[in-house]
């Protein structure tokens, strides 16, 4: 089913908020190749209600980033009302709340996925946030706290609250980022609710987004740790679901192009310290997999200033190639 934000986007395939990773050249970078609908990294409802710096930083945006996600953190009413009123100034489209987080500083406050060990108060926290934001409200769950949770009853207390869509990454909090993705149990929330599902997990290349479509009936996919250093997944992936022929993988110069235009993203955003020790992570992943990189890596991890960069990433022209 469509309804409410998702037939506003021409594709339903977007980018997921990634914690240290989604700032706007990342967006940028990766709207660029196909990718429509980005979100800004998850952001705590307290330190906003305060106007924190670096909570500001995170908000970076520019016009050709839209339409964009907000995520809050928290679980405190009177904060995420506060925050909320913060992003009056912070152009979005859609403000998504985060039941999904499992790191222990996270839920030990009983945050992120925290919430989903008390669905009813995870339901009128919902209800309170939909009713005080002027924009379209979210969720984004996983399949309940651990493998004992009823994951398609905790979605639909979620979806009663009255939130436009359910985000669902198909893991447990106890399963972290490991194991296997569970498309049957997003497959029966989707069966459940009436508000649209978008599905994330493992959305790893365009088969495996093309699976989650057909084995859950989701309206719309989530690609998270697929786009590190691989823009490109998301015209693979349109492609694949357009006509099931994929593109062939970029060329080494095309990557190189890429991590060049990328980089120069980073240095509009910040300073020449900031610019590079970003970017450094990003080299990793863009140039992983392929030969005769191994060394360039270890030697932009000490890069230390732009020259040091753009010296990496010529290297990277010159020596990479493919497995063949
Ligand atoms: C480094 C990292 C940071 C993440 N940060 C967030 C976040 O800020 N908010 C959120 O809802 N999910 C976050 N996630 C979860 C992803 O959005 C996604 O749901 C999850 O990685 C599953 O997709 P994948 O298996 O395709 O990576 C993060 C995941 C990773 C690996």
């Amino acid at each position: 089913m469509k309804s409410g934000f998702l037939s506003k986007l021409n594709h339903p395939v977007m980018l997921a908020p990634l914690a240290g990773i989604s700032s706007l050249p990342f967006r940028l970078i990766n709207r660029r190749f196909g990718c429509e609908y980005a979100f800004v990294e998850m952001i705590n409802a307290r330190s906003l209600s305060y106007e924190n710096k670096k909570t500001a930083e995170l908000l970076q945006t520019a016009p050709e980033d839209r339409p964009l996600g907000v995520q809050l953190v928290g679980s405190e009413i009177d904060y995420i009302k506060q925050a909320i009123d913060k992003l009056e100034k912070y152009p979005h489209d859609i403000l998504d709340f985060n039941a999904a987080c499992p790191q222990k500083k996270i839920v030990s406050k009983g945050d992120g996925a925290g919430l989903l060990r008390t669905p009813r108060k995870l339901q009128l926290l919902l209800k309170a946030i939909v009713g005080y934001s002027r924009m379209p409200v979210t969720v984004k769950l996983r399949l309940g706290w651990n493998s004992g949770t009823a994951a398609a009853d905790i979605a639909a207390y979620a979806a009663d609250s009255g939130v436009s869509a359910l985000f669902v990454h198909g893991r447990t909090a106890a399963q972290g980022y490991s194991g296997t993705v569970d498309y049957e149990a997003i497959g029966k929330i989707k069966k459940k609710v009436s508000v649209p599902v978008i599905a994330s997990g493992d959305i790893l290349s365009p088969t495996l987004a093309k699976k989650m479509f057909d084995e859950t009936g989701c309206d719309g996919i989530l690609v998270a740790r697929g786009a590190l250093g691989n823009p490109w997944i998301f015209r693979e992936i349109m492609a694949m679901l357009k006509d099931g022929k994929i593109p062939p993988r970029p060329t080494v110069n095309e990557i190189a192009e890429t991590m060049i235009e990328h980089f120069r993203l980073c240095q509009g955003c910040f300073n020449e310290q900031g610019s590079v020790v970003r970017f450094r992570k990003f080299y990793v992943w863009y140039t992983r997999g392929l030969r005769g990189t191994k060394v360039l890596r270890a030697q932009v991890m000490r890069a230390q200033t732009v020259k040091d960069m753009f010296e990496g990433i010529e290297l990277f022209r010159d020596k990479a190639q493919y497995n063949t």
